[in-house]
């Protein structure tokens, strides 16, 4: 099947490098030329650990190829998948400039029937919208052409897309009409014969499914965090009750781990977009209303945390662990660094910091606050003179950490661990003043 993938960032990537991976023939096309060009290169435009091996392998087979062509792109495919991004604006609504562009550049080049697949996270009733921007294209061109429009949500995770992406839990499919249901099984055949679970629905359903998952789950991290910050206060500790939380089937011990607060370019995003949704239907969503400000709050009790329990860090110098979002990615969308870092520096703090994969990012986005920073070569570095150490991003190197060589090189011993990964580790409250969340 050929398969035009529109949109070559985390998730159009690694949604055309798999799906080459399937079998199918993919062009991936994006406006941003340097992007392709070093795509055609071999070099990969961001980290994602496995997604290099994957596109070597399927452009050696030719399957898969890059291009900025968006009428070859469109002539050469019998499905488009629309995978651009869809930023928040001011008022939290779903900026759509991107996913209309993309619709009307199909009606303008199209020339035979298409699967147009919207895979961006996109609010309920866009798959309308790109129907409607297609249509009108085509009536300007004074053709009329068949085509379906689906919507196909994505469910990956940075960091673990490629497994994600190849093992999903579920491939959610809202379509109108039967031949695009049945081309959409075959695009997914790899996964539809291993039986991984199918929903088939209307568009508006499908739309929806991906809000509703990602408004789960920044419901069920605000949560853990609130019950962290309540542990605190009265003694308990966060890991044990959401393991025993996690051990009720019902309740599942995924995403209950309590930490600084969640970040990335979807949760803070999505969570917004659904908020307005609701609004302009009428309707105030409280749950996740209270999730998002739960999470503002989450990141400033971190810094109250550090700053209470130094006594103050003027002029004090802090070591900082991890400015990604998460492990495993170089994605500074939204993460909680973003917010941490800069209230300890109005508060007169320096930093030294250290991330496998984050400088390139963080140094333009906290560019107003580069006099305060400086970026290390490693962990031990960035702990040496400090007066304390904060891990913001649990990345695997940081949890076996030579704990005897920080403490020795460093002023004070204050060690906050925002993401609980030394929790169960008795000894490392014999080296530090050991802080972490809810524990
Ligand atoms: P991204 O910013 O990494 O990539 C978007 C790409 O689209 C960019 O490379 C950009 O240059 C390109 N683009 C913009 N306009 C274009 C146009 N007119 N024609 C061709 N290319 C164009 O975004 P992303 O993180 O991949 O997210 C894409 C969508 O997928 C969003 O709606 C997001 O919510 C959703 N999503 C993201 C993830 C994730 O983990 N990042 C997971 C699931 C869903
Ligand atoms: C999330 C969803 O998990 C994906 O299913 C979805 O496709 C994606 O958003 C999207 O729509 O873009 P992602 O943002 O890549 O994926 O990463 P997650 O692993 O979900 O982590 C998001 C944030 O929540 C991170 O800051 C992470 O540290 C935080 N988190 C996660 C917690 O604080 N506690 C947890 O238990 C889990």
């Amino acid at each position: 099947m050929k398969i035009g993938v529109v949109g070559s960032g985390y998730v159009g990537l690694v949604a055309g490098a798999c799906l080459a991976d399937f079998g199918h023939e993919v062009i991936c096309m994006d406006v941003d030329e340097k992007k392709i060009d070093d795509l055609k290169k071999g070099v990969m435009p961001i980290y994602e650990p496995g997604l290099d091996d994957v596109v070597e392998r399927n452009v050696r087979y030719k399957r898969l190829s890059f291009t900025t062509d968006i009428d070859l792109t469109v002539k050469n495919s019998d499905v488009l998948f629309i995978a651009v991004g869809t930023p928040p604006k001011d008022d939290g609504s779903a900026d759509l400039q991107y996913v209309l562009a993309v619709a009307s550049d199909i009606g303008k080049h199209m020339n035979g029937y298409k699967v147009i697949v919207d895979k961006s996270t996109v609010p309920v009733g866009t798959g309308q919208l790109v129907k409607k921007t297609v249509n009108g294209e085509l009536k300007k061109r004074g053709v009329s052409m068949d085509f379906d429009v689906v919507s196909n949500p994505e469910f990956l995770r940075e960091g673990k897309s490629i497994h994600d992406f190849t093992h999903p839990d579920r491939i959610v499919i809202g379509c109108e009409s039967e031949k695009a249901g049945e081309m959409m099984k075959k695009v997914y055949r790899v996964l539809y014969i291993n039986n991984t679970p199918f929903v088939v629905t209307n568009i508006e359903t499908a739309e929806m499914i991906k809000y509703a998952s990602n408004a789960f789950l920044a419901v069920k991290i605000s949560f853990i965090n609130e019950m962290a910050l309540l542990s605190e206060k009265v003694g308990a500790n966060v890991q044990e009750i959401a393991k025993a939380m996690g051990m009720d089937g019902r309740i599942s011990p995924k995403f209950l781990h309590a930490g600084c607060g969640y970040g990335g370019s979807c949760f803070p995003k999505d969570t917004k977009a659904i908020v307005d949704i609701a609004a302009k239907n009428g309707l105030e969503f409280k749950v996740i209303k209270s999730a998002i400000e739960a999470n503002e709050i989450q990141k400033m009790k971190m810094v109250e945390k550090i700053v209470d329990s130094m006594g103050s860090v003027k002029g004090k110098t802090i070591c900082v662990l991890g400015l990604t979002f998460k492990p495993e990615t170089d994605d500074m969308r939204d993460a909680p660094s973003l917010v941490i870092l800069p209230e300890l520096i109005r508060k007169g703090a320096k930093i030294k910091t250290f991330c496998p994969q984050g400088f390139k990012e963080a140094k333009w986005r906290l560019a107003e606050y580069s006099d305060s920073i400086e970026y290390c070569n490693d962990s031990y570095e960035a702990a040496s003179g400090s007066s304390a150490v904060v891990i913001l991003t649990e990345w695997n190197q940081f949890r076996g950490l030579d704990l005897e060589r920080i403490k020795t090189s460093m002023k004070d011993n204050f060690f906050f661990d925002l993401r609980n990964i030394y929790s169960a580790d008795d000894s490392i409250r014999k080296i530090f003043k050991y802080s972490g969340v809810g524990v």
